[in-house]
């Protein structure tokens, strides 16, 4: 098995990639294990319209060798009306294959969101992001109460998954305990996966 963690995020104002790059930073905090960040194409009402082979910014278009070859996942998308963004539910939807080679089975996954509003469907969206990932037959980790952040963050952080709270106006910042409670779900993650069979 690989030591690459594939963190593989849809984000469309930055909030979500921030938080990607906060769960890669605590995946690495684990010996011998590796990041992989990459992110789903945009898609439009007219989905035969060519992408450029590569993204403007933020990582590098995923592929299917990088789901194939990860030890574990961790899966990112902002809040759309309480569910994930339909760039990510798009491409979760090409991996039929996958699922049925069995290719993510008995892997470790985790999933993280970024909303504008306090109450505006964090964990909804975790859950429903959580769902295919059932399906290919992934084990969730989640964030445990022992993590004092849990307890003490008065913006996002849940123990179904990371996430932001940006603000209605995109503008805030990721907070301390946000940022804590990414990393330490990339470093879980991480270590999960290890533990599994991912060389040290
Ligand atoms: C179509 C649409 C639906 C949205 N639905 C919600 C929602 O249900 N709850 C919420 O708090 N924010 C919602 N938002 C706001 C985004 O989730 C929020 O701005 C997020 O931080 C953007 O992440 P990004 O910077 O990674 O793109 C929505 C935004 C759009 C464009």
């Amino acid at each position: 098995m690989s030591h690459d963690i594939l963190v593989l995020y849809y984000s469309r104002s930055g909030h979500t990639a921030q938080l990607a790059r906060f769960i890669a930073r605590g995946v690495e905090e684990v010996p011998g294990m590796r990041a992989r960040l990459r992110q789903v194409p945009p898609v439009a009402p007219v989905t035969e319209i060519a992408m450029p082979p590569e993204p403007e910014d933020g990582a590098p278009y995923v592929s299917r060798a990088d789901l194939t070859e990860c030890a574990g996942l961790a899966l990112g998308s902002p809040t759309r009306f309480g569910n994930m963004a339909a760039p990510l539910k798009y491409f979760l939807d090409t991996t039929g294959a996958e699922w049925a080679s069995g290719a993510l089975a008995g892997k470790p996954a985790a999933v993280f969101t970024s909303t504008s509003t306090m109450h505006g469907g964090q964990e909804a969206t975790l859950l429903s992001m959580a769902l295919p990932l059932l399906h290919h037959g992934m084990l969730i980790v989640g964030i445990p109460y022992t993590e004092p952040a849990l307890n003490n963050t008065v913006t996002g952080g849940t123990p179904y998954g990371a996430s932001h709270v940006s603000g209605t106006r995109g503008d805030n910042a990721i907070s301390d305990h946000e940022r804590e409670l990414a990393r330490n779900l990339g470093r879980r993650l991480a270590d999960v996966a290890r533990r599994l069979g991912a060389p040290a």
